[in-house]
């Protein structure tokens, strides 16, 4: 009887070591499956646009994407209008904005930086103020429109917020939406 209830003491001992170690090593388990907070937070890349420079192209990163960054000056802005009627072959004097992003007083190009054909990373020529994709020579115009074939489409414009000075990559605010409704972007 004593050996009993000394074993069944011992028993349970064991039992309650084994249920805490298990729930130790699901807990490590779990841990380790659910992502970091830092790859959480990779999902998303916040970008100060009050540090761009006008015509100078910067290339950040978005979910391992390059992301062409392109502030417009006002003599990128004026001369739009005539690239557009380029394209289309209309004649526009109306500046075409509708592929840039306006945070706070300043306009931006900002798109995915791989060339829609076959996703290669076009040139920027801050000069011509234009992009030149190596590959197959497909060429788009400072608001990332295509001027040249082979590409289909302009560059793709990732998910964007805008917040305050900032714009928030990954996240889908109204401007986007928008974007997306009228077949700027895929
Ligand atoms: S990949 Fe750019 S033109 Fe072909």
């Amino acid at each position: 009887m004593k050996d009993n209830s000394r074993r069944g003491f011992m028993g349970k001992a064991f039992g309650a070591v084994a249920g805490v170690g298990a729930v130790a090593s699901l807990y490590a388990m779990k841990k380790s499956w659910d992502p970091l907070p830092s790859v959480k937070a990779a999902g998303f890349t916040t970008l100060d646009m009050s540090a761009y420079k006008e015509n100078e192209l910067v290339v950040e990163k978005w979910r391992g994407k390059p992301i062409f960054v392109l502030k417009q000056s006002k003599e990128m802005l004026d001369t739009e209008g005539e690239n557009m009627s380029k394209v289309t072959g209309k004649t526009t004097a109306t500046i075409d904005k509708t592929r840039l992003i306006k945070v706070g007083d300043a306009h931006y190009m900002v798109t995915i930086g791989l060339c829609t054909h076959l996703g290669c990373i076009p040139g920027y020529n801050p000069d011509k103020k234009s992009f030149l994709c190596a590959c197959h020579g497909g060429m788009y115009d400072d608001t990332g429109m295509v001027t040249k074939s082979p590409p289909p489409r302009g560059l793709d414009i990732p998910p964007f917020k805008i917040k305050g000075n900032t714009l928030v990559l990954g996240e889908e605010g109204p401007e986007y939406k928008k974007m997306k409704e009228t077949g700027i972007t895929l």
